[in-house]
C-alpha cells in the first residue's frame, strides 16, 4: 500500500465514493480553535475538560465546511442522543478528531443512508492487548501478533468508521466483534462483512468497503452505505469474494 506524506487532502476522504461528498479538513496550528455556537456549547456544559471542548469545535469547524461544500449555510450541529452528530435534513455524515486535527463528511440522504469517518494517528500505534479486544481471529492473522503495528491501528479505524455510517442508521450498536474486515490491497480498502444485522438495508452478510489513506503520521478511513435501491444495483457488496491470503501492505 503507497504511503503519502502527511497532510491527508479532502481527496483521500472523497476517494472512490459513488456520489458527491462534502469534506472538511481542519488542522489547528496555534493549540485555538474555532469558535462553537451556543448551542453546540450547550451540549458540553461550563465545565467540560479543554481538550474535549477543543477536539469538539474542531470538528463542528470541520463539519460546517463539509457542509458549505454541499451547499448548505452555517448552521449549528447539535448531539444526537447517542453521541452522533444531528445533521441538518437530508444529510448524513459522520466526524472524526486526533491531535490538532479533525475531518467530517457528509453526503445527501438521497445518495447514502450513512456515511462513516474514521482518523487516528499511527503512533504509537494499536497494542496487542488491544487488537485482541478489537480483531476476529481471521483479522488477527492479518494484524500479526507484535502489537504497534500500522495494521492494527488500520483495523480499529476502519471498524470505527463502519460504526459511525451504520449506527444511526436504525440506531443499533454494533461491537468490535460484529464486523469482520478482510484486506484488498488492490484497492487500498478492507471489505467489511457484517455479522450482526445493522439495519434492514444492512442485515448480517452485507459488505461494506472502507477506504483506507496512510500517510507517514495518521490513517483515515471512509465508508458508506447506500440506499437499498442503488445497494441492489451494486451486487457485489453483497456477495464479497474472499481471497484466501493476507498480502503485503
Ligand atoms: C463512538 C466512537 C465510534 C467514536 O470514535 P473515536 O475514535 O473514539 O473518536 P473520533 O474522534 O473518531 O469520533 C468521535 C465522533 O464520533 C461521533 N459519534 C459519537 N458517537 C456516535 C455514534 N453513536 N454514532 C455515530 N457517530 C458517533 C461524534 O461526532 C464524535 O465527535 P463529537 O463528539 O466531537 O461530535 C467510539 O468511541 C466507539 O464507541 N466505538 C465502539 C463501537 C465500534 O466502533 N464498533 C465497531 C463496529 S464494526
Amino acid at each position: 500500500m503507497t504511503v503519502r506524506r502527511s497532510p491527508l487532502v479532502a481527496a483521500d476522504a472523497r476517494r472512490a465514493l459513488p456520489h458527491p461528498v462534502g469534506v472538511g479538513i481542519r488542522r489547528s496550528v496555534d493549540g485555538q480553535a474555532p469558535a462553537l455556537w451556543p448551542e453546540e456549547a450547550a451540549h458540553l456544559g461550563p465545565n467540560s475538560a479543554q481538550g474535549r471542548r477543543f477536539s469538539f469545535a474542531l470538528g463542528r469547524a470541520a463539519a460546517r465546511d463539509a457542509l458549505a461544500e454541499l451547499g448548505i449555510a452555517p448552521t449549528a450541529i447539535r448531539r444526537g442522543p447517542s453521541g452522533d452528530p444531528a445533521w441538518p435534513d437530508g444529510i448524513v455524515g459522520a466526524i472524526s478528531h486526533t491531535g490538532d486535527l479533525a475531518v467530517a463528511i457528509v453526503g445527501r440522504q438521497s445518495d447514502y443512508t450513512g456515511l462513516g469517518i474514521d482518523l487516528e494517528q499511527l503512533s504509537p500505534g494499536l497494542s496487542l492487548r488491544a487488537a485482541r479486544l478489537v480483531c476476529t481471529p481471521s483479522e488477527m492473522a492479518w494484524v500479526g501478533d507484535a502489537g504497534g503495528t500500522h495494521r492494527g491501528t488500520m483495523l480499529f479505524s476502519a471498524k470505527e468508521a463502519v460504526f459511525k455510517a451504520l449506527f444511526p442508521i436504525e440506531r443499533v450498536w454494533l461491537g468490535f466483534g460484529d464486523a469482520e474486515l478482510e484486506w484488498q490491497p488492490e484497492r487500498c480498502a478492507f471489505e467489511a462483512r457484517l455479522l450482526k444485522s445493522a439495519s434492514s438495508g444492512y442485515p448480517s452478510g452485507a459488505v461494506l468497503p472502507v477506504q483506507c489513506t496512510l500517510t507517514d503520521a495518521e490513517v483515515l478511513s471512509t465508508t458508506y452505505a447506500l440506499p437499498r435501491r442503488a445497494f441492489e444495483r451494486l451486487p457485489h457488496l453483497r456477495t464479497p469474494a474472499r481471497s484466501s491470503s493476507s498480502s503485503e501492505l
